[in-house]
């Protein structure tokens, strides 16, 4: 076993794991964070994406104890002070989810996609920036139109800051 110290939506955690526990893994079964979903578990569909440092990481390809010291965040810690994240709320007002299985993973990419954008979005930026993410009820048009829209509010939010 090793011992780790990670910081996961602003609240540090320490445990024992073993070295070949994947970091999805933890987050659901140790942490109890279960909306960091498995769809593949070899890194093909993005439904385990969180974000590590700030920069999305699907969490079924790093091991636990690779993250340790680091600052992790999951759909649980998007919402904020019982108000939903710009992407969360543009998901709900343009139907971007069906089943919703994929929906986390897509937030969180969108989120550092958005972030580390030089500027506003365009549609082709979105559909190749969320190419790792899949969604099996196909419904990337309105996925697409959501992360716009976030895309517009998180840039105007920063700029009046
Ligand atoms: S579960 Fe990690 S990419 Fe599919
Ligand atoms: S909404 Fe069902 S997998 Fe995307």
């Amino acid at each position: 076993m090793r011992h780790i110290a990670v910081t996961v939506n602003g609240t540090r955690h320490e445990a024992d794991v073993e070295p070949r526990t994947l970091l999805v893994y933890f987050l659901r079964e140790t942490l109890g964070l279960t909306g960091t979903n498995v769809g593949c578990d070899t890194s093909t569909c993005g439904a385990c994406t969180v974000l590590v440092g700030g920069a999305s990481v699907k969490s079924c390809t790093m091991l636990a104890v690779q993250a340790d010291g680091e600052e992790i965040t999951t759909i649980e810690g998007m919402a904020q002070d019982g108000e939903l994240h710009p992407l969360q709320k543009a998901f709900h007002e343009h139907h971007g989810l069906q089943c919703g299985y994929c929906t986390p993973g897509m937030i969180m990419a969108s989120d550092s996609l958005i972030r580390e954008a030089p500027g506003p979005l365009t549609e082709p930026d979105v559909r190749i920036g969320l190419e790792g993410n899949l969604c099996r009820c196909t419904g990337y048009h309105n996925i697409v139109k959501a992360v716009l829209a976030a895309s517009e509010e998180m840039r105007a939010g920063s700029a009046n800051r």
